[in-house]
């Protein structure tokens, strides 16, 4: 028998690559054309690095694709919510209720307030669609436009809730808040200063004072932790919901504070519904509990007794993290 020898390989690899260049990206009986663009992700140089999952990268079809799954009410089961209904881009994708706003969460590896779904976006997004959404695959796969649209973004057009989740998960990475006041402040050639009152809440957040940046700290304003941070007496089960640990019990997501005063109600039941209310439960309103944060230091006395001045200083730093171009971005509205 004759040795297939390394240019006779070659030869057929080249013959193989022209076949396919010749059929592809054109499937049979379609116009279709598999041939994705790349999305280049803008993230600030002074975020975190973000991981991007190699097998899902980003392009301009599958960003595409996500946005108008995001905001098609075809993807629930009973098309009765889009995504967006409860994730309103005015209100940094959250809304009335305790809804978890959408920004920045390319940089979180565990999701809901009870963490509940810990991995990529992929992960989470795998679970809003098929467990929270309860998609009807055969609905999308007889819709005029979805298998065009899936097939240019993932050259497949077997819609599957996998490919759906990594969709949504390519536009939720293009869901970048970093132009807040405070982000503006930061570059220094941008001539912006944060006023007194502004600078002394602040401090009040970077320090003891308030000690606030324990858990909300970082340029992402959230440590992606679960902590108890004292909010009852008898703590709901929170954390130890999912990992069955007694000492997890009270234990919530740190939700991010940019634009905080854009996602009220606040906490996980939305008890609060003021930023004030928030203040003056740290300040004065902390219950001891066996499983409260050892970052809490102030349990004991009840909180950290700010004055009247110190609280609307604080709120006043707070106010420094909303992006308003985020809320206005024209890319992430709704495409319908
Ligand atoms: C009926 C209102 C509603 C709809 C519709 C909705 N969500 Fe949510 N979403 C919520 C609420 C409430 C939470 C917080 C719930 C919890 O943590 O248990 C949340 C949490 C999330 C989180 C977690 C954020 C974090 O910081 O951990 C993600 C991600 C998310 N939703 C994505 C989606 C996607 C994608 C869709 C569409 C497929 C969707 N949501 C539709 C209400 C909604
Ligand atoms: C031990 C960690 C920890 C510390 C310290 C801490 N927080 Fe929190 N914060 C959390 C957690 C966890 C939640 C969510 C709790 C829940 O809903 O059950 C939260 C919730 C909030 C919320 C509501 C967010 C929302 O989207 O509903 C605000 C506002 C807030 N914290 C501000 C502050 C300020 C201001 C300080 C300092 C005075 C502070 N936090 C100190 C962990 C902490």
């Amino acid at each position: 028998m004759k040795k297939i020898t390394i240019p006779v390989l070659l030869g057929i690899f080249l013959l193989a690559v022209a076949g396919c260049e010749k059929d592809e990206p054109t499937t049979p009986g379609h116009n279709w054309t598999y041939n994705p663009t790349p999305y280049e992700l803008k993230v600030p140089a002074f975020f975190p690095i973000l991981d991007l999952p190699a097998d899902n990268p980003q392009t301009v079809e599958g960003v595409k694709l996500g946005r108008m799954l995001y905001y098609d009410p075809a993807l629930h089961a009973d098309s009765t919510h889009a995504c967006a209904s409860c994730h309103v881009q005015a209100n940094s994708f959250s809304s009335d209720a305790a809804v978890l706003p959408h920004l920045n969460l390319g940089w979180s590896s565990a999701f809901l307030w009870n963490g509940k779904v810990q991995g990529t976006l992929e992960d989470i997004m795998l679970f809003e669609a098929k467990d929270f959404f309860k998609t009807d695959l055969d609905r999308l796969r007889r819709h005029p436009e979805y298998p065009r649209l899936f097939y240019e973004a993932f050259g497949q057009d077997t819609i599957t809730y996998e490919l759906a989740a990594k969709a949504l998960s390519q536009f939720q990475r293009t869901m970048v808040s970093s132009n807040s006041k405070y982000d503006r402040v930061l570059d220094q050639s941008s001539g912006v200063f944060l006023t007194d009152e502004e600078l002394n809440g602040y401090d009040i957040f970077f320090t003891e004072k308030g000690d606030c940046f324990h858990c909300h700290g970082g340029i992402l304003f959230t440590d992606n932790q679960f902590h108890n941070n004292a909010l009852d007496a008898s703590p709901e089960a929170g954390l130890s919901e999912i990992t069955g640990q007694p000492l997890d019990a009270g234990k919530f997501k740190t939700p991010t504070l940019r634009n905080i005063a854009l996602t009220g109600p606040y906490m996980h039941d939305g008890r609060y519904a003021t930023l004030e209310d928030v203040i003056d439960f740290y300040s004065e309103g902390l219950q001891s509990s066996e499983t409260v944060d050892p970052l809490m230091k102030s349990v004991h006395l009840g909180g950290k007794h700010l004055t009247a001045q110190e609280k609307s200083d604080l709120i006043a730093f707070l106010k420094t993290l909303t992006d308003t171009t985020y809320t206005a971005n024209p890319a992430l509205a709704s495409p319908f």
